[in-house]
């Protein structure tokens, strides 16, 4: 049988920090408010040349170096990515030039912030069909360019980032299991008013700009329940025990919700990687973020079983159970 493993991480943010006490100054919130309703006290944003690729091209080189990889190396190309520098030609072709990749299949998986996870289990596949030895799979985002910066609704909430991982070809799992979702019907609580075949949606207030747009609440409550039934499934096909995990690493969007979800797997804090404090929530670029810092640090250790879960606009959601 072939599997995949994660042979290295990288992860990379952009210097500009933007803390609660900054929006206090133009939005009608408070440092209280924020830091109580969503763990956010600080978040990072891209200059005005940070584009996504720009963000990825560094998580990729480090997550390269990590597992000692050659560009040459790498088989196909995967990033998770909402914001895409363009339109066409896609970020990941963008990036194959920028970390000279082979001319490989490279592609862009849009499933917000679950982005990162779709494109680790597409990843997966690949490795244990055969069709490829090594993947880089990359979840990067610059939200901070598509958030009405007006609205405290969602301005305190989105921010930048980038991670990746090198997936490799392994006799033993790795990745024990992966497993993606959506579901069209709550497209509307979780949506941008701007695309290519419908338009655009003049915000007065936006500088006519296409923006982020969130009935929170809605999302908080289905958030909850749908990442508390992926974690029970992705524990019953590989017939394990919430005792069983070592680390939880969750798509950093609220820490209530991920406090929730420590709760609702008998998991300490203790055992969960919470970046959502510094980072906010950065989309597909989130659970790689805080897999890479937790590994750098030394919490996560060779053999750790850990479970990573995102939820997002869509809804789309996923998870992956892994020994790493
Ligand atoms: N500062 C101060 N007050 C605020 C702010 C703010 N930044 N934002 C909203 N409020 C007010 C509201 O207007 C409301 O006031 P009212 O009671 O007078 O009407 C009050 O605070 C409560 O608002 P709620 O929306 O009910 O607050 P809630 O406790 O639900 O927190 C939040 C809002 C943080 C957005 C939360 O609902 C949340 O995290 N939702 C989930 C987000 C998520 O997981 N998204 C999915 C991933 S993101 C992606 O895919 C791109």
């Amino acid at each position: 049988m072939i599997y995949s493993r994660i042979a290295g991480t990288g992860s990379h943010l952009p210097d500009k920090v933007v803390t609660n006490h900054d929006l206090e100054q133009t939005l009608d919130t408070s440092d209280q408010w924020i830091r109580e309703r969503t763990g956010i006290c600080e978040r990072r944003v891209a200059a005005d040349n940070e584009t996504t690729s720009v963000l990825a091209e560094q998580a990729c080189l480090k997550a390269l170096e990590a597992a000692a990889c050659d560009p040459s190396e790498i088989d196909l190309f995967i990033i998770g990515t909402t914001t895409p520098d363009l339109i066409f030609p896609s970020t990941a072709c963008l990036l194959q030039k920028k970390l000279g990749l082979p001319d490989c299949g490279a592609m862009d998986v849009n499933a917000a912030c679950s982005g990162f996870l779709y494109a680790l289990n597409i990843a997966d596949k690949y490795i244990r069909c055969g069709d490829a030895k090594k993947v880089l799979v990359c979840g990067a985002e610059t939200l901070s360019k598509i958030v009405n910066w007006s609205k405290r609704e969602t301005a305190v909430l989105f921010a930048d980032g980038a991670g990746a991982v090198v997936l490799e070809a392994a006799g033993e799992p790795g990745i024990l299991s992966s497993h993606i979702h959506a579901n069209g019907d709550y497209m509307d609580l979780l949506t941008t008013n701007a695309g290519v075949s419908v338009g655009w949606e003049e915000t007065k207030d936006n500088g006519g700009k296409p923006e982020i747009q969130m009935r929170g609440n809605e999302v908080f409550k289905v958030a909850v329940r749908t990442l508390g039934r992926i974690v029970e499934e992705t524990l019953g096909s590989n017939n394990l025990q919430k005792s069983d995990l070592n680390w939880l690493i969750p798509h950093q969007a609220n820490l209530r919700i991920i406090t929730a979800m420590a709760k609702m797997l008998d998991m300490s804090m203790d055992h969960v990687v919470v970046t959502v404090d510094r980072h906010g929530n950065s989309s597909a670029a989130s659970v790689p973020l805080a897999l890479d810092e937790a590994v750098r640090d030394g919490r996560i250790k060779r053999g750790d079983l850990l479970m990573l879960e995102a939820f997002g606009g869509g809804f789309t959601w996923g998870s992956a159970l892994i020994r790493y």
